[in-house]
């Protein structure tokens, strides 16, 4: 049986915080005597204003994606899976590679968006000291639980082993290597010691939000993106890549949302972007593109129609480099050539007007009634 109560063992604060506007995480004692937040005193990170005062706004761009994750709302549930689950049980619908890449592929994706749902909520949230960025990442975390939803409406409807799904990320070697790579990065923040507030704290702060959102989000999901799109493209799975699009619409809101909190500290602290720490982000980069590699040749080992391990190698490349440009870093690799260019297409979600807007609108008049 559920229990709703308060948790019993909420510790009391035994040390008193020097003053209650110097408390970063918003759970502090009401400083009665403080003054009201101007814009001025609002920071990133290390903020000494209060946390708890969404207005006045003063970073737009996370109010804005804050509104535009909400505009953006959908179900996996609402995308039919017919199709899917009738290819699925044809003996000939599918060969044996496209199987093993679509059981890879939603494995890692099952578990990742677990991995990056805890450092949102553990991780990122407690750090980021500033309501409206906070905000974003509240809508963000949700996002990231109806993501998990997804995997869990996929693993139903095709009737999938559920423990060899959400296990790849323990049982295959080239999964789990990604998500041990991302996770020291968060198991350093969580660390209930660690606190942000100098150089070294700052900038493993930013290392994290590197891995999460550069490195996670920003390149691994988006080989991810294209096996499951490539085959939507050949009229297999089209449920499923269905819901890739949506999770895609998304993943490119958090990973712009990651790129725009990254240069905002980097602004307010340009002490932490030295020479050595760029070296060591665009390092970072080319290790991720080299693990995502090794993914790349465990899930197509001999490739499908227009994609294979040597052509995602490629698009990693591609894509470590953009994003190095959104950072203002010199890139990566050596320039590369975009090899998926249909990829741009399914991200430029105007194109996709009538599928995308429907559905919006739909869902907007189906909530509007149901709270009637
Ligand atoms: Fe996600
Ligand atoms: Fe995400």
């Amino acid at each position: 049986m559920l229990d709703w109560s308060e948790p019993s063992a909420t510790p009391a604060r035994t040390i008193p915080l020097p003053q209650a506007s110097a408390d970063p995480t918003g759970l502090g004692a009401i400083d009665r005597s403080g003054g009201r937040v101007s814009v001025d005193e609002k920071r990133m990170i290390n903020c000494r204003a209060d946390v708890n005062q969404l207005l006045p706004l003063k970073y737009k761009w996370a109010w804005e994606k804050y509104l535009a994750g909400c505009n953006n709302h959908w179900m996996p549930t609402e995308v039919s899976m017919q199709a899917d689950i009738a290819l699925w049980k044809s003996r000939d619908g599918l060969t044996a590679d496209e199987r093993r890449m679509v059981k890879r592929n939603l494995g890692f994706f099952a578990a990742s968006e677990s991995l990056v749902a805890n450092n949102i909520v553990l991780a990122i949230y407690r750090h980021l000291t500033n309501p409206e960025c906070r905000q974003y990442l509240l809508r963000q975390a949700f996002e990231e639980a109806v993501h998990t939803h997804t995997f869990q409406y996929i693993v139903e409807s095709l009737g999938l082993d559920e423990g060899e799904l959400f296990n790849m990320y323990r049982e295959v070697p080239s999964i789990t290597d990604k998500a041990a790579w991302a996770l020291k990065h968060t198991q350093h923040l969580d660390d209930p010691d660690f606190r942000t507030g100098t150089p070294a704290a700052d900038t493993a702060f930013l290392r994290d939000l590197v891995a999460f959102y550069v490195v996670f989000e920003g390149m691994w999901f988006y080989t991810g993106f294209a096996q499951i799109l490539s085959l939507g493209r050949r009229n297999k799975m089209v449920g499923v890549a269905e819901q890739y699009q949506y999770i895609l619409r998304d993943e490119s809101i958090h990973l712009n949302f990651g790129v725009d909190v990254i240069n905002q500290i980097k602004a307010e602290n340009p002490h932490l972007w030295t020479s050595a720490f760029q070296n060591e982000i665009r390092a970072m980069l080319r290790e991720a593109a080299e693990l995502e590699s090794a993914y790349a040749r465990d899930t197509m080992p001999t490739g499908f129609l227009g994609l294979n391990a040597a052509s995602s190698e490629q698009y990693m490349r591609f894509i470590a480099n953009r994003r190095c440009a959104q950072l203002g870093l010199s890139p990566a690799f050596e320039a590369a050539e975009n090899p998926f260019p249909w990829m741009s297409e399914a991200m430029d979600l105007k194109k996709e007007k009538n599928f995308f807007e429907t559905r919006v609108i739909e869902y907007q008049n189906g909530g509007a009634l149901a709270w009637d």
